[in-house]
């Protein structure tokens, strides 16, 4: 087969699959795959819906590349934005620590780290602040420390199991965290893409009945330690954002947009 017909026979595949970006994801598996036995397993897999980070394991992230299984979910673009928030507040405030909670494959934290260690993005010096990642699943954390080595940022980085921050003495810091939990109403959930469903792990996404489970939760961990000084920012989604922002009012949470111009953010100071 010569490189056009396979090229043809990529796209075909990556339309049936309704692959919205499927010119650049087309170019990607020529380069990846080696030979034709490679091309048929892959196609295999795209037409099981297997979407193709997984496939080839690393997706991108604020121009960054991480490494992904299915024990994580797939970086999302909107969520850059919270990385361009969370800058702008590092800058404004210097923070004792910074806690990514839900963390993943990390890509939130390695973002952030790598940024502020360019002297074009931050003149300051990060070596006082303590930065955490923290995930209830050890799978995930496997994931997220690769992905923190990789970008040798190990010494800088410490990745925790635990559930939201319940093992962390912040209570006398001045602390900027970071969220990105699960936040898809159970019944939401049911209505997702059949990609999502089958290769995504459903403890990174459904936040139970309201959605707002794992919000909740976060409220009442950040008053159990008697939280004297924080930033919180957060991601949600649009038709549960009133009720999350209802549950943070005590901290006049302020709602931000996403790239897409959908009420996606809350960023709130205690
Ligand atoms: C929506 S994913 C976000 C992953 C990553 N931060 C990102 O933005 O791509 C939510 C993450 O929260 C983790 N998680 C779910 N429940 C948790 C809990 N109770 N405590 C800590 N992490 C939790 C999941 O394992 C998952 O990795």
């Amino acid at each position: 087969m010569n490189n056009l017909s396979q090229l043809f026979e990529i796209q075909k595949a990556l339309k049936d699959a309704n692959y919205p970006d499927y010119k650049r994801v087309s170019k990607e598996i020529i380069e990846f795959v080696e030979d034709e036995k490679d091309l048929k397993k892959v196609l295999d897999n795209i037409k099981k819906d297997k979407p193709w980070e997984y496939i080839c394991g690393h997706a991108e992230f604020y121009t960054i590349p991480f490494k992904v299984n299915q024990n994580v979910l797939i970086p999302r673009v909107e969520t850059e934005k919270l990385v361009g928030l969370a800058i702008q507040e590092y800058k404004d405030k210097e923070f004792d620590t910074v806690v990514d909670i839900g963390t993943g494959s990390g890509c939130i934290i390695v973002a952030l780290v790598k940024s502020l260690k360019l002297p074009t993005i931050y003149q300051g010096e990060i070596k006082d602040t303590e930065f955490y990642a923290t995930d209830k699943s050890s799978n995930a954390l496997k994931v997220a420390r690769k992905n923190i080595k990789e970008h040798k940022l190990n010494e800088i980085i410490k990745a925790r199991k635990m559930d939201i921050i319940n093992k962390l003495k912040l209570e006398d810091k001045n602390v900027l965290l970071l969220a990105n939990l699960p936040y898809i109403p159970k019944k939401e959930y049911k209505e997702l893409d059949k990609s999502v469903k089958k290769y995504e792990p459903k403890g990174a996404l459904e936040g139970g009945l309201s959605g707002n489970k794992y919000y909740k939760r976060l409220l009442s961990q950040i008053k159990e330690k008697g939280m004297k000084s924080f930033t919180l920012i957060l991601e949600t989604e649009e038709s549960i954002i009133d009720e999350t922002k209802d549950i943070f009012e005590e901290f006049n949470p302020e709602i931000i947009k996403d790239i897409y111009e959908k009420d996606r953010f809350l960023l709130m100071r205690g």
